[in-house]
């Protein structure tokens, strides 16, 4: 399956089981002081949770533009180190307000993963909540018991609320969690060492793919949970690691979501991609920078967050420095090239996010470090470099 087949086939699979779908929320978070960008599907349905609004659906599904870039999901420093982190991803997700709950959407997943995608059962491990006592949380007994009808007891992995208690920032709905997680590894290393030994300790090829989020609770500015009048399912599975599973890729970068990004960026450089993550494989590290910060700055600006010296802005500029500084000094390119990639990345994503595509120049024309898209560029390589590099005032 190619990625936008995987793309579709989710969204398909949930409007077969009643839910209306929606469109992504811009990744700028606009409405919320308590985030400056969209860290999971759910932000833009907060008030539907916290029962502030009434939703016009009880069941919504969407892909969602994410970027952990701040706060308490931050992802930047692991970029290109390994094949799964991204700061800019989609997060597949489907919700229910006050509607289903456990039991279905333990199904849905199971029934996507294995019958829809295919993805060989032997594969997959869940993680539960074990409860907290200083919070006063019982262990998800429920979720163990309703994963029992499909796995194993032994792949249905207790984890403490650092896993398995997801909240999105520090205030908010939040609620214990179960994770999905697929053992990628070859059969020769899964004979070697359980892979219910490597779930939630960074192992390259066992990694989470989707978060089945159980919405019961709000987290109050004093840091209290109040409990919720109505129960929520808030789902989130990475796009780009679930393409990597389903593509059977040991990296993210290998799928067809990265892959048209390196061959240009190969090209351009005349460097070899080997897809080597050696800590001083620095060209390839330096391509899946690219490939990864292009993606996080131009839907930024295209959701209208220019770089500044202050707050998104100053995120966005630091994502916009990280990238030029890898491909100045690993990929010898010294002329503007990050805007080179975006006629690429519009085309890629003209159907599903077309905002991109609708302000190519207006994007290409910030990444090259000015405003005005009509003007002529004129700055050499070197003074766009110094530019981005010196702080201002
Ligand atoms: N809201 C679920 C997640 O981001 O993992």
């Amino acid at each position: 399956m190619t990625a936008q087949e995987i793309r579709q086939r989710f969204l398909d699979f949930f409007e077969s089981k009643g839910h209306k779908i929606v469109a992504s929320s811009p990744i700028v978070s606009k409405n919320d002081p308590t985030l400056l960008f969209t860290n999971a599907g759910m932000n833009q349905f907060k008030d539907f949770f916290l029962g502030n609004k009434v939703p016009e659906f009880r069941r919504i599904a969407d892909t969602q533009k994410c970027l952990r870039v701040s706060g308490k999901h931050n992802d930047l420093e692991e970029v290109g180190r390994d094949g799964y982190h991204h700061t800019m991803f989609e997060m597949l997700g489907n919700w229910s307000f006050g509607n289903y709950f456990k039991a279905e959407a333990i199904a849905w997943a199971w029934e996507l993963l294995t019958k829809e995608y295919g993805l060989d059962p032997d594969r997959i491990y869940v993680s539960v909540f074990q409860g907290d006592e200083s919070e006063n949380l019982a262990p998800d007994d429920e979720a163990r018991e309703l994963w029992k009808k499909w796995l194993p007891e032994d792949r249905i992995l207790p984890f403490s609320k650092k896993d398995n208690f997801w909240e999105m920032g520090d205030t908010g709905p939040c609620g214990p969690c179960s994770e999905i997680h697929v053992d990628l590894r070859p059969e020769s290393q899964r004979s070697s060492r359980d892979a219910r030994e490597l779930v939630n300790i960074g192992d390259p090829l066992v990694v989470e793919i989707w978060n089945l989020v159980f919405i019961q609770f709000n987290r109050r500015a004093d840091g209290k949970l109040e409990e919720l009048p109505e129960k929520h399912v808030d789902t989130g599975m990475g796009f780009e690691r679930l393409t990597m599973a389903l593509q059977a890729k040991n990296s993210s970068y290998e799928t067809d979501i990265f892959q048209p990004y390196i061959r240009f960026i190969e090209q351009v450089s005349g460097k070899k991609y080997t897809n080597s993550y050696a800590p001083d494989a620095m060209s390839d590290i330096a391509m899946r920078v690219l490939c990864d910060h292009i993606r996080a700055v131009s839907f930024a600006i295209a959701d209208g967050q220019l770089p500044s010296n202050t707050g998104a802005g100053y995120v966005i500029r630091r994502i916009l420095r990280r990238a030029v500084r890898y491909y100045y000094s690993f990929l010898d390119l010294r002329e503007p090239f990050l805007f080179r990639l975006i006629p690429l990345l519009a085309d890629a994503f003209a159907h599903v996010f077309p905002e991109l595509k609708a302000q190519t120049g207006l994007v290409a024309s910030v990444i090259q470090g000015r405003s005005n898209p009509s003007s002529t560029p004129s700055k050499t390589a070197c003074d766009a470099w110094k530019a981005f590099r010196r702080p201002k005032a």
